[in-house]
Order: structure tokens, then C-alpha cells, then sequence
């Protein structure tokens, strides 16, 4: 399984057209250009990152694909999130998508941490729209990793009347990426 492409494979269907959608963990770009495509240019995507690099990289491959005018490049903390996007928007959040862990080919000190994932999911919720979608996905291969998995377990089962929930990963592979992909009841 591709767990990257399965993470937009599931959201697609709640993204519609001019929804504002959040790519929390932007990196090279890859989910942020997917939303941008699914939001069409009515609609507005909002990718952060704490790179700088990765900001970069995620406004340079969004400027080649013309979609410059419908998504915010933001550099900072994913925890901070509401407060970057507009109060217009908050509340029509149809899809937030996580990537969590490092930048492949790049710093890896700078790695997602559980404490702060969470801080973003919380933030996340009130800004939601009714039938938003969240896709989260972990890798439990890296040191810290392990941890910010069974947090992020541990909020979406606190939380498990609110959301229709699908959990996936390789049944083969004992350090299997985990994906979450969570609706709104
Ligand atoms: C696995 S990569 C994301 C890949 C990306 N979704 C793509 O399509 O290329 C994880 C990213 O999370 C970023 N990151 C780590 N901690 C963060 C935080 N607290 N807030 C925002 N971004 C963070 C890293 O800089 C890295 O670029």
C-alpha cells in the first residue's frame, strides 16, 4: 500500500470545490498540491510547515501548477494553525492532512513531536466544518515516531464518538506506517 497516495485517495471525496482545506505538515508539496487541485480556484488551501526548506519547495511547486492565488504558504508551527487561518474560514475546514515525521533528503532533527501534533488536532477541531475529514499518518520507524503514534491513538480514542473512523496499515511489515483517516460524525 502507498500510504501517501491512500491518505488523499480518502480524503478526495470530502474536499469539495471552494472549501478551505489545511495541509499541516507541508514538506515538498505533494498534499498541498492535491487539495489545491480538489479546492479548485473558488477555494483555499492553507499549507504550514517550520521549514523554511519546505516552504519553499511547497510554494515553488505550487507557483508551476498556477495555483499560486488559492493556497497560503505559511512558515510555522502546525500547533498555531488556527490562528492563520482567516475568521471567514473557520469552521469550513472540509480536510486537514498530516504527514507526520521528517522531510525525506533533509533535516532530520526537525521531526514532528507528539506534543505538538496533538496541540495541533486540538486546535484543529473547533474550525472544522461538519463532515471535515483528517487524515493522519505516522511512522512508528523512527525514534519519537513510536510515541507520537500512540498519542495520536490514544486523542482520536478519546474522541471516538465524534469521528467515523479508518485505521490502516501493512499487516506485514511490523514497523508498518499507520494511517488515520478520520470523519466528522
Ligand atoms: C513527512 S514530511 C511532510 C511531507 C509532505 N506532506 C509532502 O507531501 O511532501 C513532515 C514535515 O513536517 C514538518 N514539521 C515538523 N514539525 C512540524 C511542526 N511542529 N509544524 C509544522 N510542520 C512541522 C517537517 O518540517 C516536514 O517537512
Amino acid at each position: 500500500m502507498h500510504f501517501t497516495v491512500e491518505a488523499q485517495n480518502r480524503c478526495r471525496p470530502w474536499v469539495p470545490r471552494s472549501s478551505i482545506a489545511i495541509d499541516a505538515t507541508a514538506g515538498n508539496g505533494f498534499d498541498t498540491l492535491f487539495l489545491a487541485d480538489c479546492v479548485g480556484s473558488q477555494g483555499r488551501v492553507y499549507a504550514l510547515d517550520l521549514q523554511a526548506d519546505a516552504i519553499l519547495r511547497t510554494a515553488n511547486k505550487v507557483a508551476q501548477a498556477g495555483y499560486s492565488d488559492r493556497v497560503q504558504c505559511i512558515r510555522a508551527d502546525h500547533a498555531s494553525l488556527a490562528d492563520h487561518v482567516q475568521v471567514e474560514h473557520r469552521g469550513r475546514i472540509s480536510c486537514a492532512m498530516f504527514n507526520l515525521g521528517y522531510l525525506p533528503h533533509s533535516d532530520k532533527s526537525v521531526v514532528t513531536q507528539a506534543a505538538t501534533t496533538l496541540r495541533a488536532l486540538d486546535a484543529l477541531e473547533p474550525i472544522l466544518a461538519p463532515s471535515a475529514v483528517i487524515s493522519i499518518l505516522a511512522y512508528v520507524g523512527h525514534s519519537a515516531g513510536l510515541e507520537e503514534s500512540q498519542a495520536v491513538d490514544h486523542w482520536i480514542q478519546k474522541r471516538i464518538e465524534s469521528y467515523l473512523v479508518d485505521r490502516l496499515v501493512d499487516e506485514s511489515n511490523s514497523i508498518s506506517p499507520i494511517l488515520w483517516v478520520l470523519r466528522r460524525r
